[in-house]
């Protein structure tokens, strides 16, 4: 590695990639399954809109050091069980001044720690950090100004920092020196003083993810790396992911590129209708009968006996589904929640 990037670490994070897989063998396939040394543990998240309810999370716990696909039809809640987490969105059964003991509420924890009121500058100094759905890169920003702002602990926001400029001047250096590593190691470096919205759409979510790790996070969320990015650069953001495994952070991803999930997922979660309905390694779960109705609905009439017609059946789902949001995004059309726009 030839950055200066320095993972908070954690003494059980398994370096290890086989030894971890073969760890997860052994892991129940039911959804909400204990994992051996989660990092993050999600129970009783429910978040309604109106009548409907998008996310209803029993209990869902990731394992640290894997690489995890969250995997679902479109509207299934995974984006916005993404907010929830992150404290871009609160839970409707969030803990409210009312509650008395035995209650019922909303309660995570990363690395141990509650996050459940905990602002989303607050979880990302926590050591979690997320992408977003739709780029949420500052057009009229350079891309090595949109990199500085996603470090952590700006100096040049405090007061008092600021009345010390030498100290400020040294900090804002090293940032700098951080942001072109990361730039140059996502090919981005010749185009650091470019605007941003300047930049392809792959080019703006490989920023995203190289803005996500100014922070040095434990785990990275990423909510559909792949969509839109140019297939040339695609293979070099699956090594970039896996990299940033291998170096000791998490990563929780979602995507509907199937390839990209089999690829280089350690575990995969399904999520439909808001809650999660299957959860295993990658090869086992993609034949689970919960996940080919969620993705072919329960109105199929094919025989869903043979593993291959399953398997092209699913893939055609997903062709499908990907064929629609080409569509909705040709339209303008924006999935992601409203919500999502409290980044600052
Ligand atoms: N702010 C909101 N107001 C009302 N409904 C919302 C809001 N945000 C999301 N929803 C609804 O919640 C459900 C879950 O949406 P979400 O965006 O989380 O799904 P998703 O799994 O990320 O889908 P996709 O794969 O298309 O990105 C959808 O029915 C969506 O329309
Ligand atoms: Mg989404």
């Amino acid at each position: 590695m030839t950055d200066t990037t320095s993972v908070q670490q954690a003494d059980d994070y398994d370096y290890d990639r086989s030894a971890l897989r073969a760890k997860l063998a052994r892991v129940s396939q039911e959804p909400g399954s204990a994992k051996p040394q989660p990092i993050l543990t999600v129970d009783r998240i429910v978040r309604r809109f109106g009548g409907m309810t998008a996310v209803d999370v029993d209990h869902l716990e990731v394992q640290r050091g894997a690489i995890t696909a969250l995997i679902g039809p479109n509207g299934a809640g995974k984006t916005t069980f993404f907010n929830l987490i992150t404290g871009f969105d609160r839970p409707t059964s969030a803990k409210s001044r009312f509650a008395s003991a035995g209650d019922q509420y909303a309660r995570w924890t990363f690395q141990g720690r509650a996050l459940g009121s905990t602002s989303a500058y607050r979880v990302a100094q926590a050591g979690m950090v997320r992408t977003f759905q739709l780029t949420k890169a500052l057009s009229r920003m350079t891309v090595l100004d949109n990199m500085m702002l996603g470090a952590q602990d700006q100096p040049g926001e405090r007061m008092l920092a600021a009345l010390f400029r030498p100290t400020w001047g040294r900090r804002e250096q090293q940032i700098r020196t951080k942001a072109e590593e990361l730039l140059a190691r996502f090919k981005l470096d010749g185009k650091k003083d470019d605007y941003a919205g300047s930049l392809s759409g792959g080019q703006r979510k490989l920023l995203e993810m190289a803005r996500a790790l100014m922070s040095d996070p434990a785990m990275i969320m990423l909510d559909e790396p792949m969509a839109g990015v140019n297939p040339a650069l695609t293979q070099s953001l699956l090594g970039h992911i896996e990299s940033l495994r291998d170096q000791g952070t998490t990563v929780l991803f979602v995507e509907h590129d199937m390839h990209m999930v089999r690829h280089i997922s350690d575990w995969v979660v399904v999520m439909a209708e808001g809650r999660i309905v299957a959860e295993g390694p990658p090869a086992s779960v993609m034949r689970h009968q919960a996940v080919v109705d969620a993705y072919l609905g329960s109105h199929h009439d094919q025989d869903l006996g043979d593993d291959a017609v399953l398997e092209e059946d699913f893939e055609q789902a997903v062709a499908v589904e990907d064929a629609a949001r080409a569509e909705q995004a040709e339209t303008g059309e924006a999935a992601e929640a409203p919500s999502a726009g409290r980044e600052d």
